[in-house]
């Protein structure tokens, strides 16, 4: 297996896997209010549950892909996250962004992990989770080629549409 702890370049962001001294950014991104709104995970509370979350994060080893920290090649600051997750449980890969408040409305959220998936994972098919409220995700996803095709009603219940 071989595994990407690069992702794909684009004009302004490389894609890397976030190492333990992107702990301060890390937890800057998943402790903000605003950031977090939609995702449907919980708040980091501390620097060192960040530096935790990094240390045990196992995608690359275990799949050889998964979300790759997005570092601003101007400043070289981590702003973000972006990529492929493998959803076993729904036996599909999963595409996601995550960006600091300030660099939204930039375009930085952009198709290249998508294309990362399909040309270089050689994956059939990519999915992302999005609540409808997310207006921005849902357009961002649209951006990237992708087309809605069912609701998840909750967790345990499914219905598509
Ligand atoms: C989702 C996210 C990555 C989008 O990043 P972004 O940098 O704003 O993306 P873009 O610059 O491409 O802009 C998003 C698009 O949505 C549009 N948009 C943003 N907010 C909108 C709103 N409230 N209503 C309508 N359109 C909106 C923008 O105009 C833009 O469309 P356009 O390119 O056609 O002009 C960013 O908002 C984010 O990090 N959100 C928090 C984390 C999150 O919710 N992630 C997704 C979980 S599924």
């Amino acid at each position: 297996m071989h595994i990407y702890r690069t992702g794909p370049q684009t004009e302004r962001l490389e894609h890397r896997a976030i190492i333990p001294d992107d702990a301060d950014a890390f937890f800057a991104l998943n402790s903000h209010p605003e950031v977090m709104r939609f995702t449907g995970e919980a708040r980091l509370e501390s620097l060192d549950q960040a530096r935790e979350v990094i240390v045990n994060y196992e995608d690359f080893d275990t799949v050889g892909f998964g979300r790759w920290g997005c570092i601003l090649k101007a400043s070289g600051s981590l702003i973000g996250f972006c990529g492929l997750i493998d959803l076993r449980d729904l036996d599909a890969v999963d595409v996601g962004f995550r960006f600091l408040p300030e660099y939204w409305g930039q375009g930085l959220a952009s198709a290249a992990s998508v294309a990362f998936g399909f040309d270089i994972l050689r994956l059939e098919r990519i999915i992302a989770l999005v609540l409808p409220q997310n207006v921005a995700s849902i357009r961002v996803l649209e951006k990237c080629g992708m087309q809605a095709d069912g609701s998840i009603i909750d967790e345990d219940n499914w219905r598509g549409s």
